[in-house]
């Protein structure tokens, strides 16, 4: 094999049965369906039912990915999970999917990247690394997440915008000029933390055996997603802007030779900033936004199946993924599909 390069073979979803329309919304919340539709381009989200983990929803969107690659679970290298709501602190969420997806005795390793609404820019990069390394010829890259619970259902700046799902995609190394991942390129800025952060961490809880934390004490609100979103927009449409136009530059690449645009899906708004400015016609640019909402991690793929499913994304096709999350992290990648 000459020196490899990913390509991305099968894609996959998965989302909750519930529907949470905005009608609803304004029944609970001081809003209007007008103003979540014309601000925000959201008709509704899907919300996982009681006990319906960011594992559960992972794994079916995992099955559907190795299906369409014609692969087995069993023939994964590496498992990794982009995901903001991990079942649990530990383990990892990819080792519990590993499971699910019965293959654990294989003992491929399986860990979760962490990248909020940037977590499957983050995970194709990792994958990336690892298949043109040589250190796996298969990678199973999950984004999925549970984000409705990490919302405060009063706040209406928030809980009209986030949503539940899991995209899915196999990676295969392939011999290098072949249609495949080109290039990804990610990036984080630590000082915003204050812009959009979620509920504090376990550093957070009270200290032990100090005297006076009973038990019952030790478990605490760790508070809900707060988020600056006019701020948050701004800096969503600068920075995926600008990754976009490097990820077209490093390849002498422009707009023109773009046949899909699938962003980050947060706000029809920003979405359409993004096209403006990379210079794209509107209709290359894939959006589920209005059916998904806000899903962070999973928000990527669940579009480019969308796409891919659809019939829409073709071979030959270049592909560019942008996407952008807390911290603040932001990523884009290029693929000929
Ligand atoms: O996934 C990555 C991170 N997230 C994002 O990328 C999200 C980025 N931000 C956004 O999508 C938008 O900023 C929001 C949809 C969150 C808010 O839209 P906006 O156009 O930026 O509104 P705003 O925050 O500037 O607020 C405008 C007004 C305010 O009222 P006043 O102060 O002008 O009287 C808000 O209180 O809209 C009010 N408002 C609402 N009104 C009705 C905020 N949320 C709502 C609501 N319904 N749900």
């Amino acid at each position: 094999m000459k020196y490899p390069m990913a390509r991305i073979t099968g894609t996959g979803s998965c989302l909750p049965e519930r529907r949470l329309g905005n009608a609803e919304l304004a029944r609970v919340v001081e809003t209007t369906e007008d103003w979540i539709l014309s601000r925000t381009g959201i008709v509704e989200r899907r919300i996982a039912a009681a006990g319906e983990l960011t594992s559960d929803l992972a794994t079916r969107a995992a099955r559907q990915a190795l299906e369409a690659a014609g692969v087995g679970a069993e023939e994964m290298d590496l498992i990794l999970v982009a995901t903001t709501t991990a079942d649990h602190i530990f383990p990892a969420t990819a080792t519990v999917v590993q499971h699910k997806l019965g293959v654990s005795e294989r003992h491929a390793p399986a860990f979760d990247v962490q990248a909020v609404c940037a977590g499957f820019m983050y995970g194709l990069s990792v994958a990336e690394k690892y298949i043109v390394s040589g250190s796996c010829r298969r990678v199973l890259l999950i984004g999925a997440e549970v984000f409705s619970r990490l919302i405060d259902w009063t706040d209406r700046s928030t809980c009209i915008l986030f949503g539940d799902g899991a995209g899915a995609v196999v990676l295969e190394a392939v011999d290098s000029g072949e249609r495949g991942l080109l290039s990804t390129h990610i990036h984080a800025d630590g000082s915003y933390l204050d812009m959009l952060k979620g509920p504090d961490g376990v550093g957070y809880l009270p200290v032990p055996l100090t005297g006076d934390t009973p038990a019952a004490a030790m478990r605490r609100d760790l508070g809900y997603v707060e988020m600056r979103g006019n701020d948050v927009f701004k800096h969503a449409v600068k920075t995926m802007g600008q990754v976009a136009e490097s990820a077209l530059a490093a390849h002498g690449l422009t707009a023109k030779d773009l046949a899909w645009l699938v962003p980050h899906q947060a706000n029809i708004r920003i979405i359409q900033s993004i096209a403006k400015r990379v210079g794209i016609d509107p209709e290359r640019v894939v959006v589920t936004v209005d059916r998904h909402g806000n899903t962070s991690a999973a928000s990527i793929p669940l579009a480019l199946d969308d796409a891919v499913r659809g019939g829409r994304i073709q071979p030959g096709d270049l592909v560019l993924l942008d996407g952008f999350g807390g911290g603040f992290t932001w990523g884009a990648a290029l693929l000929r599909w």
